[in-house]
């Protein structure tokens, strides 16, 4: 293991990028980009060394960015086989992700699910979707993804596009991925549900519910247990380092909402 992944992986707050990005927190939590344009650098970096049409080298590659040359707020490779096997276990055909950022979850859940099956991703950053465009254009897969930039947050305009463009009727959706505003985690899975989007038996995975946070969620989780979902608390780090806890929650939908 080389003196760049040892300060990755285990010595994380050592790399500039970490610092760089705390620096950047405030544009990180407006725009949804670092502000020193690392995720352009990343679409560049897949592009000259990803091979095409192969989902498993762009994840590799994006990874190996991660560690080597600036970190990014991915759901990284350790929360990433929680998500894999999360997919996995739902068999589905539909399936939603909010915050696309670079792509990286959406090319992990493509690749855990079955051939048939569709993931739409929402972005509000128009920079963000368009990075990601142009990586899932690279690892071929854009016959099944379809990025939708917008927001569940835009009083109805986007839960509109998904209902009435992209199959989102009552009992489609197999599998959420919640990873975007940690604010929104509630008030966007309540909408879905309002909806009855999701099956019995769907599964929806929260990311980053210990850090930075999504106590609302958490507790509403915790209140919900046994009646209308079942939860499990994986315990993990977070990305692409592992000093800081983290945990990602899996519930799965136990009657009609
Ligand atoms: C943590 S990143 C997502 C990482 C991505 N899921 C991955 O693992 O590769 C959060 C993303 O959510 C987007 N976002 C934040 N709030 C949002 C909202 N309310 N609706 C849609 N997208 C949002 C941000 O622009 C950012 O790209």
């Amino acid at each position: 293991m080389g003196v760049r992944e040892i300060v990755g992986k285990r010595l994380p707050f050592l790399r500039w990028s970490v610092v760089r990005m705390g620096l950047g927190m405030r544009n990180l939590l407006s725009n949804w980009q670092v502000g020193d344009g690392r995720e352009a650098a990343l679409l560049r970096f897949v592009l000259e060394h990803a091979r095409r049409n192969e989902v498993d080298d762009a994840i590799r590659i994006i990874d190996k960015f991660a560690y080597e040359k600036s970190f990014l707020i991915n759901v990284g490779d350790e929360k990433g086989l929680l998500l894999d096997a999360a997919v996995a276990r739902a068999k589905p055909k539909l399936m939603l992700e909010l915050g696309t950022y670079c792509g990286y979850s959406g090319l992990r859940t493509i690749r855990a699910a079955p051939r048939d099956a569709h993931l739409c991703t929402v972005e509000f950053n128009a920079d963000n979707a368009e990075i990601a465009r142009r990586i899932f254009e690279h690892a071929g897969i854009t016959d099944r993804v379809t990025i939708v930039h917008g927001t569940l947050g835009d009083l109805g305009k986007t839960a509109a596009l998904l209902r009435e463009k992209h199959g989102f009727t009552e009992g489609a959706v197999d599998f959420v991925f919640l990873d975007h505003a940690k604010d929104a985690y509630l008030p966007d899975l309540q909408l879905i549900l309002r909806e009855r989007w999701l099956r019995t038996g769907a599964i929806v995975v929260a990311d980053n519910v210990k850090v930075p946070g999504a106590p609302q969620y958490r507790a509403y989780m915790k209140e919900q247990e046994g009646s209308l979902f079942r939860s499990r608390e994986h315990e993990t780090h977070a990305e692409y380092q592992t000093l800081l806890a983290d945990i990602v929650l899996e519930s799965e939908l136990l009657a009609p909402s």
